[in-house]
């Protein structure tokens, strides 16, 4: 049955409120299609039964189930790769050199989706930054849907999800065939937090970070939302930090105190705002 118009604004308000994703008017088609299987499994007939069910509830599952179907999931393995080149030739090796006193890394991930992004920031630091090996290292990663860390947590990838940009050596090295898929090593696996976290909401403490990747994201969130997360991401950005947003992704026109950086193909960001020690934990 198609969508009809009051159940489609119920959602849109719904999503952009609760993950700051913003749906305009050509969406309808998607809606009806991601929810279509969240109301069958709440055995709803339409999502127009779906959407009464949530109307004047408070926030519950099924209302968390639909903003959890709008999210858009998409990531492999060393996505656009001069990202993860560049942290390896350039970057890691300036941030060692900077932290050889501390010897702590902060990196934090903060869209991981079904979590090839951060394995892929643990499998770079795991293999080619073996002097790292008694550093503390963390690597957060965090994202709105529960049911996306959970698939990364337990770290089980299809033969399709590994074919897209995962070295055969690195598979071989980092992964177990488990069935017809394969799963990470947990000498990798172990390496990274993952935790739900919502970008729109305020920020729970977090350590002062060296990196953060938040890429493929912002697309989603209208201007005002993306200024508000950029801004919360410069408080937790060390000064001398890096920051990476997807290709499609810019700070220009939205936070201009980011100052760009270029490593060959790759643009990322710092922002000279001295951290705000007080306001975040170790
Ligand atoms: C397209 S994926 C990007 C994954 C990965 N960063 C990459 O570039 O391959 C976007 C991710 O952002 C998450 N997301 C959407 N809205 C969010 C929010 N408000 N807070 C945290 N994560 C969000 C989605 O659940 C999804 O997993």
């Amino acid at each position: 049955m198609p969508l009809d118009n009051k159940s489609f604004n119920y959602v849109r308000e719904l999503v952009l409120e609760r993950s700051g994703i913003a749906l305009d008017e050509s969406k309808g088609y998607l809606v009806e299609t991601r929810l279509a299987p969240v109301a069958r499994s709440y055995e709803c007939n339409s999502i127009g039964e779906l959407v009464n069910q949530m109307k004047g509830k408070v926030y519950g599952r099924l209302h968390r189930a639909t903003v959890e179907a709008m999210t858009t999931n998409e990531t492999s393995f060393f996505r656009d790769i001069h990202p993860f080149e560049s942290l390896r030739r350039d970057i890691l090796p300036e941030l060692v050199q900077k932290r050889s006193d501390s010897r702590t890394l902060n990196i934090w991930c903060a869209a991981s989706s079904s979590g090839q992004e951060p394995y892929t920031l643990a499998m770079v630091v795991r293999q080619h930054f073996p002097q790292l090996a008694n550093w503390k290292i963390k690597i957060l990663a965090t994202d709105i849907s529960e049911e996306m860390i959970e698939r990364a947590r337990a770290g089980i990838y299809s033969q399709l999800e590994v074919n897209r940009g995962l070295p055969a050596q690195l598979l071989v090295r980092y992964f177990l065939k488990d069935g017809l898929a394969w799963r990470i090593k947990d000498e990798i696996r172990e390496t990274v937090e993952f935790r739900v976290l919502n970008l729109t909401k305020p920020f729970p403490p977090l350590p002062a970070m060296d990196l953060v990747f938040i890429r493929n994201v912002l697309i989603y969130f209208p201007i005002k939302t993306k200024r508000q997360v950029l801004g919360e991401i410069a408080k937790t950005l060390q000064p001398d930090g890096y920051l990476f947003l997807g290709g499609a992704e810019t700070t220009i026109n939205i936070d201009e105190s980011y100052k760009r950086s270029s490593f060959g193909k790759t643009v990322c960001y710092q922002h000279p705002r001295s951290i705000d020690a007080g306001a975040l934990a170790t």
